[in-house]
């Protein structure tokens, strides 16, 4: 069961399985792009894990307003991926110092906002990719959570914000609800945004599913078939 306020329309044009595969990953980032921090052309970006499910909308979606898109992934493949999806951009973080990545590809400019949600792993040196003034966005903890730190942590780094957000929260009033799917709608009809489906399970393999994300196998979109 699931209460009528919290439903949204699949418009003509977008397929069961598509929606299934980008409701919760496209709405993300959709709230991270456009409210959490407004990206706009010109502006450079930093995202974490850049072949994972949100990545690979979040990616395509900066490209299409215009930013210079950086990310990371841990395997040739997933950078491959990566730049297939909207980034310019994919520093293998497993084998080389993202933040050394990010000051050359940046001209020493760094970025604008840094999407996070590797978490411990990637800081406090996702920090040490912002401009001054810039916007640390960390949004979850694939490999585990970071850890308390010093608010005076931000100062010294160049007066940084840092948020924690969440869908959930973003999304909680039904209004947000509503005109975050039509934008994630509209980006998906355009062709702008494209979701492609990776990985197939019957719901009766749900464990493989899991196994499979747990050991970093999966890229892009997963959907269990019932
Ligand atoms: N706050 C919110 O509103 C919100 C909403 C949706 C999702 N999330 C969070 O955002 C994150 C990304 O979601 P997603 O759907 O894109 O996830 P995903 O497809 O499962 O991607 C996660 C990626 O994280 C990387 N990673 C780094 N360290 C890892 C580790 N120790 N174990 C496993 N993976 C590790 C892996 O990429 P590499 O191999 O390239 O490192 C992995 O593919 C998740 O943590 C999720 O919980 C938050």
């Amino acid at each position: 069961m699931i209460a009528a306020e919290r439903v949204v329309k699949v418009p003509e044009g977008i397929s069961d399985e598509q929606a299934a595969a980008m409701m919760l990953k496209g709405m993300t980032a959709e709230y991270l792009l456009r409210r959490t921090f407004p990206v706009k052309a010109g502006d450079t970006i930093l995202y974490h894990a850049a072949a994972g499910g949100v990545g690979l909308i979040l990616g395509q979606w900066a490209k299409h307003l215009g930013a210079t898109v950086i990310g990371t992934a841990s395997s040739t493949d997933k950078i491959e991926l990566a730049r297939a999806h909207g980034f310019d951009h994919v520093i293998n973080y497993k084998e080389q110092d993202f933040v050394a990545g990010v000051a050359a590809l940046t001209g020493g400019k760094k970025c604008d906002v840094v999407y996070d949600s590797v978490g411990a792993d990637t800081f406090p040196a996702s920090l040490d990719c912002l401009r001054p003034l810039g916007m640390f966005v960390s949004f979850g903890q694939s490999s585990g959570p970071i850890p308390p730190f010093s608010m005076s942590l931000l100062a010294q780094k160049g007066s940084l914000y840092a948020t924690r957000p969440t869908l959930f929260v973003y999304n909680a009033r039904r209004e947000d609800l509503v005109k975050s799917a039509e934008a994630l709608f509209d980006v998906v009809k355009s062709g702008a945004v494209e979701i492609k489906i990776n990985q197939r399970y019957a719901l009766k393999d749900a464990a493989k599913a899991h196994a499979d994300l747990e050991a970093r196998r999966t890229t892009g979109t997963t959907v269990l078939i019932p």
